[in-house]
């Protein structure tokens, strides 16, 4: 895994955002899996950003994205479809019909689950998936206990996580109790994955996916699985790390070999 310390979630979502966009210049029909939540936010606005000042074309990118609430409208404003047009396909030109989300709504669930997965195969897997992660360990909705293979299906959440996103509903009562989401096993097939995790709610869930044993119990700890997986880390989110040091002077030395490269 590769553990990048940042000051701050502004130069993580520099990072990141050029990633993406140095992929998306290679390779213009890009597959990319998206994240909701407040931690990607910096890096929608950055891809907006360069779209607009005609940086990049969408047109051909296709996207998946992560988890949705089950039985909410698209136009709920708590519904991640609602989220993701507000802060990121209003944004771009990404062509409707490229856009996909877990099934949440309408008959025969699992069957729809399934044609989500065999859709992803259809589009040559995912290229860069996109992650944050839950207080309690949650990559996408795959709560703790969740089978380090399991694929796209409806998941029950978890109290901590009720109490976590609770700041956006009302009451407990309205809040969606169940959500679909990408499986582990969905998410370690792509081929890329970008983590972002900011501030000190994060520290535990990070130390447990870097440092831990892998583990159903903190479903981020299987990222230690794939091959291709960097974390962007500010300060307080990675402040439990016991190898802090040392993933500093990775970095430091990552930085030497790629000016040894270029000269
Ligand atoms: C949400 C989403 C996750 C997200 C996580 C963190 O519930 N299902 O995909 O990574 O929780 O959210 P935030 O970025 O707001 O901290």
């Amino acid at each position: 895994m590769k553990v990048v310390v940042l000051e701050n979630a502004d130069q993580a979502a520099d990072r990141v955002s050029a990633e993406i966009l140095e992929a998306l210049q290679k390779k213009p029909d890009l597959v990319l899996g998206l994240a909701t939540g407040s931690t990607p936010i910096g890096v929608y606005s950055r891809l907006i950003q360069a779209h607009q000042v005609g940086r990049v074309d969408f047109s051909r990118v296709t996207t998946f994205n992560l988890d949705e609430y089950l039985d909410l409208p698209p136009d709920h404003p708590q519904s991640y479809r609602f989220f993701m047009h507000k802060s990121l396909f209003s944004g771009l030109n990404i062509h409707p019909s490229k856009i996909h989300f877990p099934p949440t709504q309408g008959p025969d669930l699992p069957g729809q689950c399934e044609r989500y997965e065999a859709r992803i195969k259809d589009c040559g897997g995912i290229d860069i998936q996109l992650l944050g992660i839950g207080s309690n360990g949650h990559i996408g909705f795959n709560e703790p206990t969740s089978s380090l293979a399991s694929r796209t299906r409806i998941k029950t959440l978890t109290e901590k996580t009720l109490r976590d996103n609770s700041r956006f509903y009302e009451s407990l009562e309205t809040q969606p109790q169940m959500a679909a989401t990408m499986g582990i096993g969905t998410i370690l097939e792509a081929k890329k994955i970008l983590l972002q995790a900011f501030g000190i709610k994060k520290a535990d869930a990070v130390r447990a996916a870097v440092e831990g044993p892998v583990s159903a119990f903190w479903p981020g700890s299987a990222l230690q699985l794939h091959p291709d997986v960097s974390l962007y880390l500010d300060s307080e989110s990675a402040s439990k790390l016991s190898l802090l040091a040392y993933y500093r002077r990775v970095e430091q030395n990552q930085e030497y070999l790629r000016q040894r490269d270029s000269k």
